[in-house]
């Protein structure tokens, strides 16, 4: 039987981190992100206390409003906004149909740093989401046709006996077509209205500036991608620090 922590067992980490002030921020909230991102994909190659530096948890809200989350990987990243991969009728794709709104949490725990975005999505070219569905491997791609993402399924065998069917109608001959994309595999575009950059600092006294976007407010205006500039526009955005 397990007994709760006694607050004096609860492992806790005084964070080290080396802080974010105002006079290293970068001038673009896309400068910014693409330093980190860089910094973190850097770390996982050279650290093995960073994995998945590309890891990004989604938030949705569902037609009663209420919210959902689940990681998904960044796979496309400009100044339009960071992207990901998905299926449009999984739970989130259903979510993201109704109400485009997200927030989405890129977190480098060994790094002290986390980065916050609130926006909108928009789906990206099919052109460009093609490009990269190629570069997949085959299994990944056959993977994408046997998931009906987010549906029960009766076994694991079932997905199994799914992809073996889909093995014999797209075989691997090792070319990046041997697969088409399927109709309901889209990309997803993040274009963010606010995006704040988190680094840890000891004693809870953490750093949090926050790029909010010139004329972007809450609720209706906010699903308007117009109110969602480029992050890489200096003029557009308007920087803000907020208490740990
Ligand atoms: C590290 C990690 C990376 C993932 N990457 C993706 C991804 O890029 N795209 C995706 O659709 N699901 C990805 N998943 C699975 C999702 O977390 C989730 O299970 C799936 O998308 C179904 O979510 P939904 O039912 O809310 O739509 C990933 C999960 C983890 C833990």
């Amino acid at each position: 039987m397990s007994t709760p922590d006694s607050p004096q067992s609860v492992l806790r980490h005084d964070y080290a981190g080396e802080g974010l002030g105002e006079d290293r921020l970068a001038d673009t909230p896309w400068q910014q992100l693409e330093r980190w991102v860089a910094e973190a994909d850097e770390r996982a190659r050279t650290a093995d206390d960073v994995y998945e530096p590309r890891a990004i948890s989604i938030a949705t809200v569902d037609a009663s409003g209420a919210p959902n989350v689940r990681t998904v990987l960044l796979r496309f990243l400009d100044p339009r906004g960071p992207g990901f991969v998905s299926s449009s009728d999984s739970a989130k794709g259903l979510e993201l149909g109704g109400d485009p709104r997200v927030a989405a949490n890129l977190v480098w725990p060994a790094m002290f740093r986390a980065v916050r975005l609130r926006g909108v999505v928009e789906r990206i070219e099919e052109d460009e989401v093609a490009a990269y569905w190629s570069s997949r491997p085959y299994g990944s791609r056959i993977s994408a046709w046997a998931s009906h993402q987010s549906a029960p399924v009766g076994s694991r065998a079932e997905l199994e006996e799914r992809v073996a069917e889909l093995e014999r109608r797209y075989p691997d001959h090792g070319r990046p077509d041997d697969v088409p994309v399927p109709e309901t595999w889209w990309g997803y575009r993040i274009r963010p209205h606010e995006v704040e950059f988190w680094a840890g600092r000891p004693s809870r006294l953490h750093d949090r500036l926050v790029f909010t976007a010139v004329g972007a407010g809450g609720g209706a205006a906010a699903q308007d991608v117009d109110l969602h500039p480029s992050l890489d526009d200096p003029a557009a955005w308007l920087v803000g620090r907020r208490q740990p």
